[in-house]
């Protein structure tokens, strides 16, 4: 039987990994997760407050199909908690997604014709690139610079008439990179100029340890932006699916989106209804869990980041934003590519980390991706296994 080509192209490093695990996990033996960005799954639980309004709206035949756009005190919710960031944003242009993966697909669907090219920052979150390649398209790596910026003239050296959107992640996955205001300045107004889509994936807004974030609201102007956000990662919410699209209001240039979007919103009926109430009490509620997360956080980061640094053939940057690691590996002899690494190294060790290369192979190769989630001790244990490892691998 045939399969569509169109799928092909589709990958998703930090699961595809656990393919290879599943079979250590017969076994028995210990395994170390430190692939998948889930902090629920370690010692971040979603808050009280969240979790009973999600059974009150179960227990009260909250049950039913929610509208397609999403249910109106969440969009309003939304709007309040964008606008503080800078985003001139109204309800009708905010639209509910079960989960930022979901909103990335209706973007994508939407701006994407065969042959279109996408910029995404080198290294990406694999689904920009999997969506783009799924909708007939091209990702177009650009780079960042050393100091972590957006190198806007790498972009520029890109734009071609193919061109439709750049994207940017802000905090960056994997990077943790937290992008400045004149930065995100200067990347805006090449959109503007250029008539490209800037898509801007803001998930990890409130995760960010050393500097004041800079929402992309705060100087989109009447740029053409689509802000993504969701639940998942602040409000600890991973596994119910809870995400949003914002279209800049300001912007004129979206018009055809307005109708666009929500059409593939009714297609697919709507967002889970008690989640979404669960989600307008995350914004209403305390929010005091995050200040908790983010200090643990980072004492973790802190940690990771010191232990990956004194290990011979591993130079790690410290990561402003988000929960992840991207250290830069020397390769040498041992191993002929960072797949092979993280493979060999789960393999002698039990500890899963992905592959830099699953983020774009120009600029994720020789690296590979950890996350700082779980407990001091268990990060111990894992830094421990990792300076073992590479010792016996020069040796
Ligand atoms: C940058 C980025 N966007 C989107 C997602 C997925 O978000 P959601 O759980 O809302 O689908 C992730 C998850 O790791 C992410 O890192």
């Amino acid at each position: 039987m045939k399969v569509s080509e169109r799928t092909s192209g589709v990958e998703y490093a930090i699961r595809d990994i656990i393919l290879h695990a599943k079979q250590h996990e017969k076994s028995g033996k210990e395994i170390i997760y430190l692939n998948i960005g889930d902090p629920v799954r370690f010692d971040f639980k979603t808050p009280d407050h969240i979790k009973m309004a999600l059974i009150d709206a179960v227990n009260n035949e909250e049950n039913y199909y929610a509208e397609s756009e999403g249910i109106p005190e969440l969009r309003k919710a939304i709007v309040e908690k964008e606008n503080e960031k800078g985003l001139a944003v109204v309800d009708e242009d905010v639209i509910i997604s079960n989960g930022v993966s979901e909103g990335l697909d209706m973007v994508l669907a939407s701006v994407i014709d065969p042959n279109s090219e996408v910029l995404m920052p080198g290294p990406y979150y694999p689904p920009y690139a999997s969506y783009v390649k799924f909708y007939g398209g091209k990702p177009i790596e650009f780079q960042l610079h050393q100091n972590g910026g957006i190198d806007v003239d790498d972009i520029i050296s890109k734009i071609s008439p193919r061109s439709r959107a750049i994207c940017i992640i802000n905090p960056n996955n994997p990077t943790g990179e937290v992008f400045d205001k004149k930065n995100l300045q200067k990347v805006i107004d090449l959109a503007a100029e250029h008539d490209l889509y800037l898509i801007c994936d803001e998930i990890y807004d409130k995760i960010v340890f050393d500097e004041q974030f800079v929402g992309i609201g705060r100087v989109s102007k009447e740029a053409p932006v689509i802000l993504l956000n969701g639940f998942s990662k602040s409000y600890l919410m991973t596994g119910w699916r809870c995400g949003y699209i914002c279209l800049n209001s300001e912007s004129k240039r979206l018009e055809p989106l307005r109708t666009n979007i929500p059409k593939l919103a009714r297609v697919r009926i709507a967002s889970n209804l008690p989640v979404q109430l669960a989600a307008v009490q995350a914004l209403r509620g305390p929010q005091d869990h995050i200040k908790t997360m983010v200090e643990k956080l980072k004492r973790r980061r802190d940690y990771t980041v010191k232990r990956l640094n004194s290990i011979d053939g591993i130079r790690c940057k410290s990561p402003h934003g988000a929960f992840y690691v991207f250290p830069e590996l020397d390769l040498g002899r041992s191993w002929k590519d960072d797949k092979e690494f993280v493979l060999d190294f789960f393999d002698s060790t039990g500890v899963l980390t992905v592959n830099g290369s699953g983020f774009g192979t120009k600029y994720g190769s020789s690296h590979f991706r950890a996350v700082y989630l779980p407990s001091e001790d268990v990060l111990e244990k894992a830094m421990d296994k990792l300076e073992d490892f590479m010792k016996r691998s020069a040796a």
